[in-house]
């Protein structure tokens, strides 16, 4: 008999699992935010059931203790399987919920994976992440929904290295289910009832745990929807872009914001820009660096105080935008990271790797389009990661950011209107204090690309409108490593990188 944990279970997709579960005779811990005595199922008893609303902060401590309590010292099998949805014109979701959104779809499921290690390898046990068919594709309507899952994707990839031999990982992705999640985000339900029902797309996914793949798309159709969105991504950009509206507006005097623009890359990046006659604004929480690299720059230059993983903080920042002109290009490159393995890694630490990451650069996007700041025809730049293509054991929380960030851009590239474009770039290891900082060893350092060397190729991606930037030979050569030979590239990483921490 197994222990196996499931979040959200209370309904839908985890509901059937737990029933399936049980019939196979499984020890069960259900995960819900409802009170017990609201749960009419009899699957519910209070030594099955664990309330921990998954929103909170602390929802991983609730179920560590709850599991201490009941001296549950191993689980074979943990499924991440709450989640919220969220369907609308991505300008239109606030902060707070997409900072929810982010709390329960992805830090929830990191910080209870962190919190429940030892209880997972002393069973040897595996860890499964429900994640969704949509997570490659550019459905705008559902953007932050999608870096959510997207994210997830990125986090399995770098952990499963890092895991491995002591803990399998798994992602499955599911299509369209009739669960109530579509009541919940609004779907006429003349929609959803034509959707596979629950039971049986819970009982794929039963079956898809019982198999060693990492990646397992539930249903012929999601199989085949999710080879396509991998191999030939630009079929679904086409299809899903939204008609492009022509533009009468004059073009402005461009604008540039970046974000992390104190130093590194940031610092490059603006100015490069500044050299090519822009007003550049460096948003950074660093106000004595980012006050010398903005009077460096001179008169068009300017610096405003942010804290990303402050959802007031940037409230208060797209306020102060407002003193110029709309912004022409918005550079999301600000970002930190947490190197060293996960479960020895402080939670804390890699939670505001996600916060500043993600979810600052996400609010930060989405209020500047709400508020009406960004030009008509504008550009918008992600500073993604090589980690999206070769795992990047080490720094798991890092890469999940990182994805989720380049699946983010991609939904925003199908929403784009007018003739705004959507660059997301992947660079390789590059000469700043960020490299310096999270890198085993730096005896290689001369070998990194010079943040200037970025930039340029930052400026010439986005002026030049294009999707992808790869700076340097090197980072393309990796990206397709990366594609062609996943297991490969990541022994190479695992050797190169988490076997020196
Ligand atoms: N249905 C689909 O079409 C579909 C497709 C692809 C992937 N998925 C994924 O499949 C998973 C299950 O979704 P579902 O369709 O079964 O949806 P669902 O019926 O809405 O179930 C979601 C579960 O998550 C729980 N949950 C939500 N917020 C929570 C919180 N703050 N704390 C604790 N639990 C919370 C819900 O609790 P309550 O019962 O209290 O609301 C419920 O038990 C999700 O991760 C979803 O993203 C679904």
């Amino acid at each position: 008999m197994r222990t196996i944990l499931i979040t959200g279970a209370t309904s839908g997709l985890g509901l059937e699992m737990a029933r399936i579960f049980r019939q196979q005779g499984e020890r069960l811990i259900l995960v819900g935010r409802r009170p017990l005595d609201t749960l009419t199922d009899p699957l519910f008893t209070a030594d099955v059931y664990c309330q921990a609303d998954l929103s909170l902060p602390d929802s991983h401590r609730t179920i560590h203790q709850w599991l201490t309590e009941r001296g549950v010292n191993q689980i074979d099998l943990l499924i991440h399987n709450a989640g919220i949805g969220w369907v609308g014109p991505v300008a239109d979701q606030t902060p707070a919920e997409i900072a929810e959104m982010v709390q329960v779809n992805l830090k929830a499921p990191v910080a209870i994976t962190h919190t429940l290690f030892k209880q997972l390898e002393l069973a040897s046990g595996k860890i499964v992440f429900v994640s969704s068919v949509v997570s490659q594709l550019p459905l705008h309507k559902y953007a932050v929904y999608v870096a959510t899952k997207a994210a997830l994707d990125g986090f399995a990839r770098s952990l499963a290295v890092e895991t491995s031999g002591r803990i399998a990982v798994q992602v499955l992705h599911p299509g369209a289910a009739n669960t109530a999640m579509h009541a919940k985000v609004g779907t006429d339900e003349a929609v959803y009832r034509k959707y596979p029902s629950a039971e049986s797309v819970a009982a794929d996914m039963v079956r898809a745990m019982g198999r060693r793949k990492r990646h397992i798309a539930i249903g012929a159709t999601n199989k085949l929807m999710r080879s396509v969105s991998l191999g030939l991504p630009l079929i679904f950009e086409k299809a899903m872009r939204q008609k492009a509206a022509e533009s009468d507006q004059a073009a402005v005097k461009p604008h540039t914001v970046v974000t992390g623009g104190a130093d590194g890359i940031g610092a490059a990046v603006a100015r490069r820009f500044a050299a090519a006659g822009h007003t550049v604004t460096i948003l950074d929480v660093d106000a004595e660096l980012g006050q010398a690299v903005t009077a460096s720059i001179g008169a068009n230059a300017s610096f405003i105080q942010v804290d990303l993983s402050d959802l007031d903080s940037v409230q208060d920042a797209v306020q102060q935008l407002a003193r110029w002109s709309q912004v022409s290009t918005l550079v999301n490159n600000a970002g930190i990271s947490a190197a060293g393995k996960f479960e020895q890694l402080p939670l804390e630490q890699m939670l505001k790797v996600i916060d500043i990451n993600l979810t600052g650069a996400l609010v930060l996007t989405t209020t500047l389009m709400r508020q009406d700041r960004l030009a008509n025809q504008h550009q918008q730049v992600y500073l993604s990661s090589l980690s999206k293509y070769v795992g990047y054991p080490g720094a798991a929380v890092y890469a999940a950011s990182k994805d989720g960030l380049a699946a983010f851009a991609k939904t925003m590239q199908a929403a784009a209107v007018a003739n705004s474009r959507v660059t997301t770039v992947f660079p390789g290891p590059t000469r700043t204090a960020h490299a310096r900082r999270y890198s085993p060893d730096n005896s290689r350092e001369d070998k990194r690309m010079s943040p200037e060397a970025v930039a340029e190729a930052i400026y010439e991606g986005a002026m030049g409108k294009r999707r992808l930037v790869f700076p340097g030979a090197g980072a393309k050569v990796f990206a397709i490593f990366g594609r062609l030979l996943p297991r490969t590239a990541e022994r190479a990483m695992k050797k190169t990188i988490y076997d020196k921490l």
